[in-house]
């Protein structure tokens, strides 16, 4: 059981040092005014993905750069969040990691935008690396439901 527990803590370790690190990186940078170095990347991405929601939808979301800004604070704050309350076993940190995750993956990893084929193909692993680690949040979430009956 304690064997079972070690494996466990490393698992959740190794996956939450994933967004610790990212989230760290971003928040080192990160700029209330500007959003920082992060924003030249988001910022267009972000125009693309509107621009799809707007063709398929014709809903035209009213979104203007000060919220872009906003909106980067907000992930940074459920990347770290989210993966330390994981690291600590609580569900509430697998659920924000999936919000980050789920909102953030089909923003910046759009590979269907993509023209060049080798950028495109980084996209499209890192999408679906993505799609990966969601289905390993569920799959906690689905264990931990489990163990709360069981218990
Ligand atoms: C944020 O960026 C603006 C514009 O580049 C700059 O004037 C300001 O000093 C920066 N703020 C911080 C806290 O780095």
């Amino acid at each position: 059981m304690a064997a079972g527990s070690t494996v466990s803590f490393v698992g959740r370790l190794l996956f939450a040092l994933l967004f610790l690190s990212s989230g760290a990186q971003k928040l080192q940078s990160f700029n209330v005014t500007t959003g920082g170095p992060v924003m030249s990347l988001m910022a267009p991405k972000m125009d693309t993905f509107l621009g799809h929601i707007k063709d398929i939808t014709h809903i035209d979301i009213p979104l203007e750069k000060e919220h872009y800004v906003l909106l980067l604070g907000a992930a940074i704050f459920l990347e770290l969040a989210g993966a330390a309350l994981f690291l600590a076993n609580y569900s509430a940190g697998a659920y924000m990691l999936l919000l980050f995750t789920a909102s953030v993956t089909p923003v910046i990893h759009n590979w269907w935008d993509i023209k060049d084929q080798n950028a495109q193909l980084v996209e499209l692993i890192m999408f679906f690396k993505n799609i990966a680690l969601v289905g390993a949040l569920l799959f906690y979430l689905g264990g931990q439901a489990r163990r709360l009956r069981i218990d």
